[in-house]
């Protein structure tokens, strides 16, 4: 079984991954790591140093060539809506989309210490009407995911949900 999480910035795609992985008994991959491992830069330094458009075109080219099978894949948040993307993962594996709602994702991402260049220094306020903003563009690309789930407060009970959803 091949998953792709896929999801808004701090909808809990990498801590969900790597529990569903465990629980799955696969391999967890992020594409930011493997991204980042393979330009030895973090992702905060490939947009400074390179722009958002290049690191658009390095998520393409991981895709393109993606060939892991049997493993759970978080994706980065703008991933599948970019280069239609989404078609791509969806026939190289199954999607599951983890919808949280927009004041949830503001509570944990101001409270987060990675740093995410697209909300870099904005307040709270300005935060809310950026995602909603960029929700509303990428929401349709989102929707064609095979799989949906309302991510939880609790991590472990969403991954139980998965887990239904996947099985029964
Ligand atoms: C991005 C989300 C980030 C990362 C990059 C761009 C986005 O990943 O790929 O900073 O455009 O939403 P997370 O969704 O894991 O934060």
């Amino acid at each position: 079984m091949t998953i792709f999480l896929i999801g808004m910035p701090g909808c809990g795609k990498s801590t969900i991954g790597k529990l569903l992985a465990e629980h799955l008994q696969l391999p967890f991959f992020d594409t930011d790591s493997l991204i980042a491992d393979m330009e030895a830069m973090s992702i905060p330094e490939i947009f400074e140093k390179h722009g958002e458009t290049h690191f658009r075109k390095l998520e393409k080219e991981l895709i393109d060539h993606w060939k892991v099978t049997n493993a759970v894949i978080a994706t980065g948040g703008g991933l599948p809506c970019n280069n239609d993307l989404i078609s791509k993962l969806n026939t190289k594996g199954k999607t599951l989309w983890v919808q949280v709602a927009t004041d949830e994702l503001v509570t944990r991402l101001s409270s987060s210490h990675d740093r995410r260049p697209m909300l870099d220094g904005l307040s709270p306020k300005e935060m809310k009407s950026m995602i909603s903003q960029i929700f509303k563009q990428r929401k349709p690309d989102y929707q064609k995911a095979q799989i949906k789930i309302k991510g939880e407060q609790d991590n472990d009970q969403t991954v139980r949900k998965i887990l239904r959803k996947l099985y029964t």
